[in-house]
């Protein structure tokens, strides 16, 4: 059997992680994991169930999760919250959820699982730093705040939201600075991650930088 790999990619908000990834494992035929979507089913399982984080439950609470991917579907506790991850209540509040280490550890175990005895894209914010410190290649993409910005205002007006580029901006700045600075798992670029810096690259660029650097080890 072939060695199994494990690509790591983190970064903030809007950085274009996330469809990076995306191609990135299609075009090697291995499987992707957004951990993303995990942080925002339970943020939703939260605001649905009216939890509180503060609850002295949230240890049984998050004991008694389970998250399944099918396709395009994410299931938490056989519920879809696939429709639920990109509203604003759950960007709104997702960062605080993150920030819990009983979460955190949790989502860890989960995503190591789903990672097992395969090779893997996986990405997020602390994927080279904590889930996989041992990943065979980490990269920390960023960009600017404008155009990080601009980029998801863009894909939430393709899928019809009512939005405005000054809120988007503002959410996504108050997200990178509660996602920099908690105390348990903070993004940070890991030791020995490439960072790419996606400001003026388009999509085709972002996938050809990274794959050049995988194609070529
Ligand atoms: O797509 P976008 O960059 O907006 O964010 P996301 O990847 O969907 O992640 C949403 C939020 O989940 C982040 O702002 C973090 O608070 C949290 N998150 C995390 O803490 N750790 C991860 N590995 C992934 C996401």
């Amino acid at each position: 059997m072939e060695k199994k790999l494990i690509i790591a990619i983190d970064g903030p908000a809007g950085s274009g992680k996330s469809t990076t990834a995306k191609i990135i494992a299609d075009k090697l035929k291995i499987s992707y994991l957004d951990t993303g979507a995990m942080y925002r089913a339970v943020t939703a399982y939260f605001i649905d169930n009216d939890y509180s984080i503060d609850s002295d439950n949230i240890y049984s609470i998050m004991d008694s999760i389970i998250i399944e991917f099918y396709e395009y579907s994410v299931l938490l506790n056989s519920q879809d919250f696939t429709y639920r991850l990109r509203d604003n209540d759950v960007s709104s509040l997702v960062s605080k959820i993150s920030s819990n280490k009983i979460v955190r550890d949790r989502m860890v175990l989960i995503q190591r699982n789903i990672s097992e005895n395969k090779s893997i894209v996986v990405d997020g914010r602390d994927i080279g730093t904590v889930v996989f410190p041992n990943a065979d290649y980490k990269f920390f993409i960023t960009a600017g705040i404008k155009e990080r910005a601009s980029r998801r205002y863009r894909e939430l007006k393709l899928k019809g939201r009512e939005v405005e580029l000054i809120n988007i901006e503002q959410q996504i700045k108050e997200r990178d600075y509660l996602d920099s600075t908690r105390k348990n798992s903070p993004l940070k670029k890991a030791d020995g991650a490439i960072v790419i810096d996606t400001t003026h690259l388009h999509l085709e660029e972002q996938v050809n930088t990274i794959l050049k650097i995988i194609n070529n080890n």
